[in-house]
């Protein structure tokens, strides 16, 4: 399958989607970084599945293959495990050309590529995704960084990445929860820049869940190309890309408050759905429009409400996110199915009112 690029002003590099690891080694040849150290960052679980077939791979391009394996999960992404990272690098006098490699999910990817971002000011890195959710989004455009005092992403850098490597067959070893996860922002895509992609999602709906492949194949790569055409515009989130944090606002408030029990797109999920039934209120998206959406949601797994939480909870919590400016949280919202805009004028009243949709 055709690749995709990104192209920002500092770099262009490609987003390949293959079904297997075999091409790995041609993929880093092809980027001029091959004849350096290689460093993977797997997690314990991508690190049991994959990281022999991946080491092969990348022993066929380096002499100095190593592997850093971490504890997984939500709760690990903080400047601690980062200094671990640095004291490996450090252990085994990685210098400024040492490749580092991540393998894995989004907390994988965003911690690899902060700790390759800042080593020596910045060393190249590659992506290797191997859940729906960093596919489809994270891995993508560059976004690195930790959690910090449970605020979400909170300490971070704009750092590309040399290569994106998508193999689609390591998401049927991904736990369904997971895989639902990462629809959550799958369907954010159409929610944002297309209603024909909520139709395809919605025809193609059963082949998605049974993960046949060329559906499934077909839909990572719009969503890349959704995603590359917004980071190529605005790499760095002066404007555009804040589309991107559609149903953030609310679902990372909610993400915090249950200390990552739930995952990053079940928030995003409930975001969604609170800032669409806002929509619906504000008489910009019908009323039919969003049970379309709920009703995909709910397909693929999604919680639909929240309960255990008070919404001044979840307003108050807001207040530290990186969306805050002056005081002011920013919002995206629906002008209608596939087109949104951003504010920071909604009122403390239509802030609650929206979380309410989903706090039960
Ligand atoms: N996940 C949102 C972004 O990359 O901008």
């Amino acid at each position: 399958m055709e690749s995709i690029f990104v192209t920002t002003p500092n770099k262009t590099y490609p987003i390949l989607f293959e079904q297997s690891f075999e091409l790995l080694a041609d993929s880093i040849k092809k980027q001029n970084i091959t004849g350096r150290k290689m460093c993977m960052i797997a997690d314990e679980n991508t690190h049991q599945l994959y990281c022999e077939e991946v080491k092969k791979q990348l022993e066929k391009v380096s002499e100095n293959v190593y592997c850093y394996c971490f504890s997984a999960g939500e709760k690990y992404k903080n400047l601690e495990t980062i200094s671990r990272f640095y004291e490996f690098f450090q252990q085994n006098r990685f210098d400024r050309k040492t490749v580092v490699v991540a393998l894995g999910g989004g907390v994988c990817g965003d911690m690899a590529g902060f700790a390759a971002a800042t080593y020596l000011r910045g060393i190249p890195f590659i992506q290797i995704p191997t859940t729906l959710l960093s596919q489809v989004d994270s891995s993508v455009g560059g976004k690195t960084g930790v959690d910090f005092n449970g605020a979400k992403n909170s300490i971070g850098a704009f750092y590309q990445p040399e290569l994106v490597y998508i193999n689609t067959a390591t998401l049927k070893t991904l736990p369904k929860r997971e895989f639902s996860a990462g629809m959550a922002e799958v369907i954010k895509y159409g929610c944002i820049l297309s209603n024909d992609f909520i139709h395809y999602l919605e025809n193609h709906k059963e082949s998605i869940l049974s993960m046949q492949h060329d559906v499934l194949t077909e839909m990572i790569r719009q969503c890349c190309l959704f995603k590359a055409d917004v980071v190529s515009k605005d790499e760095k989130e002066n404007g555009l890309r804040e589309i991107l944090n559609f149903g953030h606002t609310i679902g990372h408030a909610i993400e915090t408050i249950f200390d990552f029990k739930m995952l990053h797109g079940e928030c995003v999920a409930l975001g969604m759905l609170a800032v669409l039934e806002l929509a619906v209120k504000q008489g910009n998206i019908t009323q039919y429009q969003l049970e379309q959406i709920r009703e995909l949601l709910h397909y693929f797994g999604l919680p639909l409400f929240v309960s255990d939480v008070s919404k001044e909870k979840v307003y108050q919590q807001m207040f530290l996110d990186k969306k805050v400016n002056q005081n002011k949280i920013r919002f995206v919202l629906p002008k209608r199915i596939g087109e949104v805009y951003t504010t920071s004028e909604l009122s403390e009243h239509d802030i609650i009112k929206a979380i309410e949709f989903v706090v039960k």
